[in-house]
């Protein structure tokens, strides 16, 4: 099955051609950041644009990249939601015309369904059930999954995502946007004890997470500390290694309490925060006390791909969820089990 994937729900393009999901043929990106980086965050409008420019000659490329011709193509797999209406629109509609003019199918993939497919690019026998943090820019969702393609979400973050936090901090201590990058690297000279940040809902009882309380612990630090820039400056790693160590124990804590009270066998951890080197040292070392398995993509298939789309589409296509042509973006969609193909409209359903 040779799949063409599509992502296009926020600020990169993403193509990729797949052979059976898991060989990637090509894989290709054009990332906006430069071009959002002046405005200090992803501007919908600009998005749109630059994906309309550049969608198309990304999917030629990729396709004579991965040495196969278009009518090779099996499948045609798109991120449809969450994500920038605008955005999705451009993927969703070069998806729409493609499958139609080549005549094979068109699978509507959820966004995290994706980030939770890159794990399984790399580790095709996932042991069930297992649990899944998606951590990135726009979520911190903590899933049960009894078998692949099957979610139960058990707690989200009830303010900003870990990547957002992230992002944010990194943008107090005047670094551009994506701040994660640049806190995992500031944190690696600096030392987690120097200063304390708080660990919001830690201990709270149920599976939801909260972060912007660090925001504020940031604030009240940088405002303590004055404006001399020697010391400002000098201070970077061990405010970077402290912020980042209380997200990570936060995500740590949950995650692998999670592991235990639904006795799950395996753990993914996936998204672009997933990228972080600390978080991946922690649960790795977590899941090995529990002796359960642990499954992180790697840095590269983290963060947004069309990889990781076109392996979720494998996976529809394996359960014939297929999507009509008549499938429109969904800028809120959901992660659920009734996620499907319904027979009777024809359409793709999220009831
Ligand atoms: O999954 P992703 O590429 O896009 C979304 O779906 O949001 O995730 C982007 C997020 C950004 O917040 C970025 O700062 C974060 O992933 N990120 C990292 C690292 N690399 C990317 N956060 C921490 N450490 C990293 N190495
Ligand atoms: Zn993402």
């Amino acid at each position: 099955m040779i799949i063409l994937g599509i992502e296009t729900s926020c600020d990169e393009t993403a193509v990729a051609v797949t052979q059976d999901g898991r060989t990637i043929l090509s894989d290709l990106l054009s990332s906006q950041v430069d071009l959002h980086r002046k405005y200090g965050g992803v501007v919908p409008e600009v998005a749109c644009r630059r994906h309309i420019e550049v969608v198309g000659p990304l999917i030629r490329q990729a396709v004579e990249k991965s040495g196969k011709s278009y009518g090779e193509l099996n499948a045609i797999a798109v991120t449809v939601g969450p994500g920038l209406v605008g955005a999705l629109l451009v993927g969703v509609s070069i998806a729409k015309s493609l499958a139609y003019s080549l005549k094979i199918p068109l699978l509507g993939i959820h966004h995290l369904e994706g980030h939770i497919s890159a794990a399984f690019i790399e580790n095709p026998d996932v042991i069930f059930p297992s649990i899944a943090l998606v951590v990135s820019g726009g979520h911190t969702n903590l899933y049960y999954m009894p078998q692949k393609g099957r979610y139960r979400l058990l707690g989200k973050t009830i303010d900003d995502a870990a990547g957002e936090i992230l992002d944010k901090g990194a943008r107090m201590l005047g670094y551009p946007y994506p701040g994660g990058p640049v806190i995992d690297r500031l944190a690696q000279k600096g030392d987690p004890e120097r200063i304390p940040f708080p660990r919001p809902y830690r201990s709270s009882l149920n599976f939801d997470f909260s972060f912007s309380g660090l925001k504020t612990s940031l604030m009240h630090t940088l405002l303590k500390m004055g404006t001399a820039p020697e010391e400002y400056l000098s201070a970077h790693p061990d405010i970077a290694a402290g912020y980042q160590a209380a997200i990570v124990d936060i995500l740590v804590e949950k995650t692998f309490n999670a592991v235990k009270y639904e006795n799950a066998r395996s753990v993914m951890l996936v998204g672009g925060v997933a990228a972080n080197s600390l978080l991946r040292k922690r649960f790795i070392s977590a899941a090995n006390n529990l002796g359960v398995a642990m499954y992180i993509p790697s840095s590269r298939l983290c963060t947004d791909n069309g990889a990781m789309i076109a392996m979720a589409g494998k996976l529809h296509l394996e359960e014939n969820h297929f999507a009509s042509l008549d499938l429109n973006p969904r800028p809120n969609l959901e992660l659920k089990n009734e996620f499907s193909f319904n027979p009777l409209t024809g359409s793709m359903s999220n009831l």
